[in-house]
């Protein structure tokens, strides 16, 4: 028997020479940046967003284009977001630009430093150093490069939504971005549709003129094919199965990824995909999820948990069965839906309501069914 690896990745970003689809998305982020838009990429967990900021730095970095790539995850303090920018330069700063980028930041003489070491230093000299001499430094960093070296720099805040945390950092990051247009570009990624609306009633807020993109769920065309292929070329037959498990993943990148690779685990080399090999892949899958899903439960209000098991279970957070069934008030469901749908948890479809993620609600219905 042949073994190969599965030739699936399931776990943080895809190489850019390995992502399904997503062109038309990296073409309008590139041309975007290009006209110096501010730009927002939306989408629920494990989309693809980071994957495709991927792509558009590798493409964009053929061509000239500086792109730096600052992960925001819980981002905690002003403090903390010096830290962030630092690194993101740290690693993205091209190495002909490094000497110029590195005396820019040497000359503002707020404590940061291209190696990413500097911020750190100064708070551990001095823990009572004001951060905001530094993020100005950071921020308005792009601008000189541009201004000593000509190009553009596209700036992607990745996580943005956890900035809101942090108080005065939306309007400090506004205030340098929105005169840098010339030079500058800035996409802001995360999960949340209403990241940027907390700071709607600041006047330097430029969300009037922000250029959204949402990414989707893979169509199912473009994925039936590549998991085909990709069995073919491992000597093994999904043909039988694909229906169920492009079904079982309902176009959810990551969750149709994780199931294809789950499933090419269960079949041998040389063999062929039975309905026991993808009942076994949904088992695991689902035992896989288990402690996320009950992270993603225990997160919730009893009544926000209540409108995900109505979704999981009736397709519909108002379905009279389920609101006796589950016990919740009409009034409550009302009330915890649109905090769901903000947290990309679920979704109001043309065809109904969803959960997003198509194996946390399977957990749901296998664990806490209430169904007949
Ligand atoms: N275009 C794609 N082609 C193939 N797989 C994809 C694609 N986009 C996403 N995936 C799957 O989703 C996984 C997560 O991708 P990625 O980390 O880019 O998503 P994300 O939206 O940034 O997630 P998070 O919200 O956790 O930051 C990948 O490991 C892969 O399995
Ligand atoms: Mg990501």
């Amino acid at each position: 028997m042949r073994e190969t690896a599965s030739p699936f990745e399931f776990d943080g970003p895809v190489p850019v020479d390995r992502m399904i689809n997503r062109r038309s998305e990296v073409d309008s982020i590139t041309e975007w940046t290009r006209e110096g838009r501010l730009m927002v990429l939306v989408a629920p967990r494990r989309y693809g967003k980071t994957s495709l900021i991927r792509k558009i730095a590798s493409e964009g970095e053929k061509v000239g284009l500086v792109v730096i790539t600052v992960d925001l995850f819980e981002v905690a303090s002003l403090a903390d977001l010096v830290l962030r920018l630092e690194r993101a330069w740290a690693q993205h700063t091209p190495d002909k630009l490094r000497p110029v980028a590195s005396k820019i930041l040497a000359a503002a003489q707020a404590g940061v430093s291209i190696t990413g070491a500097g911020f750190a230093l100064a708070m551990a000299d001095r823990p009572t150093t004001d951060p905001e001499p530094a993020l100005h430094a950071l921020l308005e960093l792009p601008a000189q490069l541009a201004q000593r070296e000509g190009g553009r720099t596209l700036i992607v805040l990745d996580e943005f939504q956890s900035v809101t945390g942090v108080a005065g950092a939306e309007t400090l990051i506004w205030q340098h971005a929105r005169p840098q247009r010339e030079a500058v570009s800035y996409l802001l990624s995360g999960v949340r549709p209403d990241m940027l609306s907390a700071a709607t009633d600041d006047k330097e807020h430029p969300s009037g003129q922000v250029a959204m993109l949402r990414l989707d769920r893979l169509p199912a065309a473009e994925l039936r094919e590549v998991i085909n292929n990709r069995f073919t070329a491992g000597d093994r037959d999904v043909t039988g199965v694909l229906d169920g498990l492009l079904a079982a993943g309902e176009g959810h990148p990551q969750r149709t990824m994780l199931l294809a690779h789950l499933l090419w685990q269960e079949v041998p080399a040389g063999e062929r995909a039975t309905g026991d090999h993808l009942e076994a892949a949904v088992t695991v899958a689902l035992t896989q999820v288990d402690p996320e899903a009950r992270a993603t439960m225990s997160g919730l209000t009893v009544g926000q948990r209540k409108v995900l098991r109505a979704v999981a279970e009736y397709g519909t957070p108002m379905a009279t069965r389920a609101l006796r069934t589950l016990g919740l008030p009409k009034t409550t469901a009302q009330k915890a839906a649109p905090h769901l749908v903000a947290a990309a948890l679920i979704e109001d479809t043309d065809q109904g309501w969803r959960v997003i993620d198509p194996l946390l609600a399977r957990w749901i219905r296998t664990n806490y069914g209430t169904r007949a």
